[in-house]
């Protein structure tokens, strides 16, 4: 099968000291409707390789694919228009608006591609009811608990129905049964949508939810493995 995303000779080097290789030379290649575990110990590179996947930075060699548009060719305001109507962004830190109510937090991606206001609302609503959190459309962040703040995140992601969603800890401030709940979401999306799924952990257990699971170290992709049967 095409990869819808792929990542070719992929490094990137901060400019501190005499050079960090933070990400070395990684390439992969990701077919429709997986989804991906990327996993490894802290410092070995596994936001640094989301953030080139996702076009929040730029790599310092290698380039980035994503349903054959190279993000070398593009320019800020492309890499821009990619990253609002192609990628989906789950942080560790959920990163609401904490102006917004939760569905306006939802409908804000929507509104920015000019959709007409009754499809905002619906598909908003739709999208709430989804990940369980109807109940709380009108609560700011700060009247919310982690569990649910990183739900809402997750159908803002959700929203623009994008190519592919990547998830950066995505748990990481969740205790256990939060995070089993938004992984749970995810896998939901991914078999019922066929959305495809990146998601960085360093919690190996994640490793069950997954199609592939991509080991890091050192700047460096050490495996791949392809997971067969897993549960559902
Ligand atoms: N902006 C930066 N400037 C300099 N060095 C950086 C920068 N970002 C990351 N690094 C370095 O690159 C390496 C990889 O960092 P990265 O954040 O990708 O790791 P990680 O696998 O996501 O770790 P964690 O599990 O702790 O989140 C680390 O050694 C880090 O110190
Ligand atoms: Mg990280």
């Amino acid at each position: 099968m095409e990869p819808i995303l792929r990542a070719e000779g992929l490094g990137r080097r901060f400019p501190v000291g005499d050079g960090v290789w933070a990400l070395k030379k990684a390439s992969l290649s990701v077919p429709a409707g997986r989804f991906v575990l990327v996993a490894g110990p802290s410092g070995c590179g596994k936001t640094t390789l989301l953030n080139l996947l996702g076009g929040l930075d730029r790599p310092t060699r290698g380039d980035v694919e994503l349903r054959g548009v190279r993000y070398s060719t593009l320019d800020e305001s492309g890499l821009a228009r990619l990253r609002r109507t192609e990628i989906g962004f789950v942080f560790q830190f959920f990163n609401l608006l904490s102006d917004l109510t939760a569905e306006e937090n939802v409908a804000l991606p929507m509104r920015m591609t000019h959709m007409p206001r009754d499809e905002v609302a619906a598909r908003t609503a739709m999208l709430l009811e989804a990940v369980g959190m109807s109940h709380r459309a009108r609560h700011t962040p700060y009247e919310l608990s982690g569990g649910e703040q990183q739900r809402v995140a997750v159908a803002r992601a959700l929203a623009n129905d994008p190519t592919i969603i990547l998830a950066d800890e995505p748990t990481g401030n969740l205790d256990s049964k939060n995070s089993t709940e938004v992984m749970d979401l995810f896998r939901r999306f991914n078999r019922e949508r066929k959305q495809t799924f990146v998601v960085v952990s360093h919690d190996p257990a994640f490793a069950e939810y997954a199609d592939v699971v991509v080991w890091m170290q050192d700047g460096e992709i050490t495996s791949v493995e392809e997971r067969e049967g897993r549960p559902s």
